[in-house]
C-alpha cells in the first residue's frame, strides 16, 4: 500500500534521494488507525524504506551483520561470548537525559512540581519540525511489541518507529516483539504508539548523502511524553532508557498514567519469588532507586539454608487487584538492561551466567581476545583493554575502562534463577511490598508498615544519600519517592493518591509493607550489614511476618523484629551492629521530619490528607 493512499496529499515527487513511497505493510495488517499512522510518520520523517519488524532470528541475524558490516557494533570472539557484540556509543549519549524529559499534559499542575512540562500544542508543533526528514536516508523500522504475555489481563501492546537498528535489536531482547506482538491488535485494541528518531539524517539539506557514523545522535534531544493521548515522541538519542521507548517511556510514565485512569499501578520495582524449607512461596515485588542492588536481590542467591530465590523482574513491575480481590504482578519485560560495572562472580554470579551468550554490551571494555570487561567483573585487572571510547587502556591510565553507565541488554530466559512464573498470563499475587534506599543513617535494617496508609507514607517519603560526603547528613538526601522520581508519568501528589485508593480496593487481602535498608553505616564508616545473599535473612523475617509467625516490637517508624527472632545463625554481625542496625536517633528522626514537612509543602494541596496525618502521626511516635 502506498503512503499518499492513506495520507491523501499530493503524490510524492521522487527526489534525488530516495524516500519510502510504499508502506511495505504485510498482508495481514488491516487496521487502519495503525496504517494510518505509520504513512503519516513516514511522511514526516521520510525515511528512504519502511521496514515490519517480524521478530525472527533470521532478522537479528540480518540486522547484527549490518551494524556489524557498518562498524557499530563489534562481534565478540564466538567461543567466549557466543551471539553477543560490543557496541559503544557516541560519548555524549551514554544515559538518560532527565533534564529533556517532559510531561506533555494538558494542564501543567497534572504534571506536577517533580516533572519538566510543557504545553502539548507548542511542544506537538516542535517536534514536528524536529522529526521533519529526520530520518531521510534510513530505514525506518515498524517494531511491534507486547509488554507481558501475549493477551494477558495485566499485558498492553505499543508500536515503536524508529531509524536505529541498534534500538530494534535492544527491543527484540527487552519485550516479546515481532508480528506475534502485531497480531494482538485488531480494531479495538488500544496500543500506545512510540516514535523515535536519533535525528542524524542520512542525506543534508541539499539533498547530498553524508556520511553515516557509528552510534549517531543529535546534540538536541527530546523524551516527550503525552499522557492523555499516551503518545511517546524521542528524538537524538540512541542511548538505552531514551530510545527503547518500551522501558521507561511506556512501562513507567505512559504506564503509570494508564494505571490511574484504569486503577492499576506501574512501579519500578524488581519481582521475586521466595520459596521457604516448608515448600511455601512468597512472591514480593520492590522498588529501589538506582544503584541500589535492585538487580543484585532480583537474582539474590540465599544464604539461609533451605531457602530459594527465584525471579521474575529486576525493574519494572505492572500491579493490578486481581478478580480474587488480591494484588497481581506482571513484569512487562522480557530482557534485562542491567549496569554493568560491579557486576561479578562475588556480587552477582547468576548476572554472570545470565550474559554468557547472546548478549548486547554497550559501552564495556574490550579485552585482547576479543571478551568484554568491566570494573567489577574480576577480582584481577587485566593488563591491557580497549576501553569504552575505543582507546588503548592500562591501569595506569587513570580513568575507567568501561563507562560507569555501561550496560548489558540479555533475554530473560537465559537467567539461571527465572522462575516459571514469569510466564504467568495473570501475573502472581503480591504477598509483600518492599521499599528501599541508600541511606547510612536513621532507616533501620527493617521494618514492617503499621498497614497500608502508613506504608504509602513510607513509600512517599523514601530518599537515598546520593554521595559519599553526603552520607550521614539528613540535610543531604535525595528524595526519590517510590523510586519514581524520574518515572511517574503524572503529579507525585495524585500518584501517593492513587495508591491510597488502590489499598481501599484491596482491602485486608493488600500485600504487606516493609522498608529495608542494606546501607547503614557504623561511626568509622564501615557498612553495619554484610547484604547480597545474607539479604535473604532480611526476605525470611519478612515472609515470617506475612505468615504472623513472628513477634514484632513497635518502633516509630514501624514493626521490628522483637528481641531475639531475627535469624543470624551462622553469620558473624554482632550484637552491637544489630543494635546499631535497629537504632532510632529521635533528633535526627525529628530533623527528617521537618524535611519531609517542607517536602510535601512542595507539593501544596495535592498532598493527600492521610500522609500528612501520618507525618504527625510519626512525629507523635517520636515524643513518647
Ligand atoms: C534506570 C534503568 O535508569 O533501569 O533506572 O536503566
Ligand atoms: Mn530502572
Amino acid at each position: 500500500m502506498s503512503i499518499a493512499d492513506l495520507t491523501r496529499t499530493e503524490p510524492i515527487v521522487q527526489p534525488e534521494v530516495p524516500i519510502a513511497t510504499d508502506l511495505n505493510a504485510p498482508p495481514f495488517v488491516t487496521q487502519r488507525a495503525l496504517l494510518h499512522w505509520v504513512a503519516d510518520i513516514a511522511k514526516l520523517t521520510k525515511p528512504e524504506r519502511i521496514e515490519w519488524c517480524d521478530g525472527s532470528d533470521a532478522e537479528w541475524h540480518r540486522l547484527t551483520k549490518l551494524l556489524v558490516d557498518a562498524g557499530s557494533m563489534i562481534p565478540l570472539n564466538a567461543q567466549k561470548r557466543p551471539n553477543s557484540f560490543l557496541v559503544r556509543s557516541d560519548p555524549d549519549d551514554v544515559a538518560r537525559v532527565e533534564d529533556r524529559t517532559f510531561i506533555c499534559s494538558v494542564n501543567e499542575a497534572d504534571a506536577g512540581p517533580t516533572n519538566n512540562w510543557r504545553d502539548p500544542d507548542e511542544m506537538n508543533e516542535e517536534l514536528r519540525g524536529l522529526f521533519d526528514g529526520s530520518m531521510r536516508g534510513r530505514t525506518m523500522y515498524v517494531v511491534p511489541f507486547s509488554m507481558g504475555p501475549y493477551g494477558g489481563p495485566i499485558s498492553q501492546v505499543g508500536i515503536q518507529l524508529t531509524d536505529s537498528p541498534y534500538a530494534v535489536l535492544n527491543l527484540r531482547i527487552m519485550t516479546r516483539m515481532g508480528f506475534d506482538a502485531l497480531a494482538q491488535i485488531d480494531e479495538k485494541t488500544p496500543w500506545v504508539p512510540a516514535v523515535h528518531s536519533v535525528g542524524a539524517p542520512l542525506v543534508d539539506a541539499t539533498g547530498r548523502r553524508v556520511a553515516d557514523v557509528a552510534w549517531p545522535s543529535n546534540s538536541t534531544k527530546y523524551i516527550c511524553h503525552f499522557p492523555e493521548t499516551r503518545e511517546i515522541w524521542s528524538f537524538g538519542s540512541g542511548y538505552g532508557g531514551n530510545a527503547l521507548l518500551s522501558k521507561k517511556c511506556f512501562s513507567l510514565r505512559i504506564g503509570s498514567f494508564m494505571g490511574l485512569q484504569e486503577g492499576w499501578l506501574a512501579e519500578h520495582m524488581l519481582i521475586l519469588k521466595l520459596t521457604s524449607p516448608e515448600g511455601k512461596a512468597y512472591h514480593m515485588a520492590a522498588a529501589f532507586p538506582s544503584a541500589c542492588g535492585k538487580t543484585n536481590l532480583a537474582m539474590l542467591r540465599p544464604t539461609v539454608p533451605g531457602w530459594k530465590a527465584e525471579t521474575i523482574g529486576d525493574d519494572i513491575a505492572w500491579l493490578r487487584p486481581g478478580a480474587d480481590g488480591r494484588l497481581f504482578a506482571i513484569n512487562p519485560e522480557a530482557g534485562f538492561f542491567g549496569v554493568a560495572p560491579g557486576t561479578g562472580e562475588k556480587t552477582n554470579p547468576v548476572a554472570m551466567d545470565t550474559v554468557a551468550s547472546n548478549t548486547i554490551f554497550t559501552n564495556v571494555a574490550l579485552t585482547d581476545d576479543g571478551d568484554v570487561w568491566w570494573e567489577g567483573m574480576t577480582e584481577a585487572t587485566p593488563d591491557h583493554l580497549i576501553d569504552w571510547r575505543g582507546e588503548e587502556w592500562t591501569p595506569d591510565s587513570g580513568r575507567p575502562a568501561a563507562h560507569p553507565n555501561s550496560r548489558f541488554t540479555v533475554p530473560i530466559q537465559q537467567c539461571p534463577t527465572l522462575s516459571e512464573e514469569w510466564y504467568e498470563n495473570a501475573g502472581v499475587p503480591l504477598d509483600a511490598i518492599i521499599f528501599g534506599g541508600r541511606r547510612a543513617t536513621n532507616i533501620p535494617l527493617v521494618a514492617e508498615a503499621f498497614d497500608w496508609q502508613h506504608g504509602v507514607f513510607i513509600g512517599a517519603t523514601m530518599s537515598s544519600e546520593q554521595t559519599a560526603a553526603a552520607e550521614g547528613t539528613v540535610g543531604d538526601l535525595r528524595r526519590d519517592p517510590f523510586a519514581m522520581l524520574p518515572f511517574c508519568g503524572y503529579n507525585m501528589a495524585d500518584y501517593w493518591g492513587h495508591w491510597l485508593e488502590i489499598g481501599k480496593t484491596l482491602g485486608n487481602k493488600a500485600p504487606s509493607i516493609f522498608q529495608v535498608n542494606w546501607f547503614r553505616k557504623d561511626a568509622d564508616g564501615s557498612f553495619l550489614w554484610p547484604g547480597f545473599g545474607e539479604n535473604s535473612r532480611v526476605l525470611e523475617w519478612i515472609a515470617r511476618r506475612v505468615d504472623g509467625d513472628v513477634a514484632t516490637e513497635n518502633a516509630p517508624m514501624g514493626r521490628v523484629p522483637a528481641a531475639g527472632t531475627f535469624n543470624l545463625e551462622g553469620l558473624d554481625v554482632s550484637d552491637e551492629a544489630m543494635e546499631k542496625l535497629f537504632h532510632v536517633d529521635r533528633n535526627m528522626w525529628t530533623a527528617e521530619c521537618d524535611l519531609t514537612e517542607e517536602y510535601f509543602d512542595k507539593f501544596g494541596e495535592r498532598v493527600p490528607a492521610a500522609l500528612t496525618d501520618e507525618l504527625a502521626q510519626l512525629r507523635g511516635r517520636l515524643t513518647t
